[in-house]
């Protein structure tokens, strides 16, 4: 496996990453969730750091230690992310890795829903904001790059194409998480990595060599060209 040598190549750079899944409340015990384990956002989050940038993780539920030299924010919700996440701005580079839940339950109960004697409750969905999307709008705090993944189960490279116009950031990440794969919850993944322009396609990899690739495509951003 090949190594990467990233050691200071962002120093000082404050960079910020989302990782895991959303959970969204449906009563006090109850939520809308999803499989993701966490393992990339956090493992691009510890490569970040140990590239000297100054890194902060957002992240969901996940059974997963902190990683070292980051500070790491804990939220359960699509909105606590992304009021989170603003409050880390701003930074220069943004990478969501996290699984944002595209709906949440319109409401929430206060007290655990009861089985009764009645049907079983429709549970009416509303959309979750889009934190990618949001940290992508052209402003002020804009981070001068903007890093997205697409999960796909087919049509990668278009499906990815058309994520990455939809939601006006500059990379994507795009990885093939048909469940034969074994991606989601696994520790290898094969990436393309795609901007307005190009794409390129890396070998599957752990996803610890897909953190430290990304860091090293980040630093030659902003030594250089952008791929
Ligand atoms: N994302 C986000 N906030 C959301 C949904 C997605 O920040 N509410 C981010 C993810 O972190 C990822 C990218 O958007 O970097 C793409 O996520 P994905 O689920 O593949 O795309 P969606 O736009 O939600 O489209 P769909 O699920 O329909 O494929
Ligand atoms: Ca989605």
């Amino acid at each position: 496996e090949a190594q990467f040598r990233t050691a200071g190549l962002l120093t000082g750079r404050r960079v910020l990453v989302t990782s895991g899944p959303t959970f969204e409340a449906l009563d006090p015990v109850r939520f809308l969730g999803n499989r993701s384990s966490g393992r990339q956002g956090h493992a691009i989050a510890a490569a970040l750091a140990a590239a000297g940038a100054e890194t902060t993780l957002v992240t969901g539920p996940v059974a997963r230690p902190d990683p070292a030299g980051v500070t790491t924010l804990h939220v359960e919700s699509a909105e606590e992310m992304l009021s989170a996440c603003r409050e880390a701005l701003p930074v220069e580079v943004a990478v969501c890795a996290a699984a944002v839940s595209d709906w949440r339950p319109a409401q929430v109960a206060e007290q655990k829903l009861k089985k009764g004697s009645a049907a079983a409750p429709d549970i009416a969905l509303v959309p979750n904001p889009d934190i990618l999307a949001e940290l992508a709008q052209p402003g002020p705090h804009r981070p001068r790059l903007v890093i997205g993944f697409a999960a796909e189960t087919e049509k990668l490279v278009e499906h990815a194409r058309a994520k990455l116009a939809k939601k006006g950031c500059d990379w994507i990440l795009a990885n093939d998480v048909s469940p034969a794969t074994g991606t989601f919850g696994g520790d290898e993944t094969t990436i393309h990595l795609i901007d307005a322009t190009a794409s390129e396609s890396w070998t599957r990899m752990r996803k610890q060599a897909v953190a430290e690739r990304l860091v090293q495509r980040i630093g030659r951003f902003f030594s250089g060209p952008p791929m």
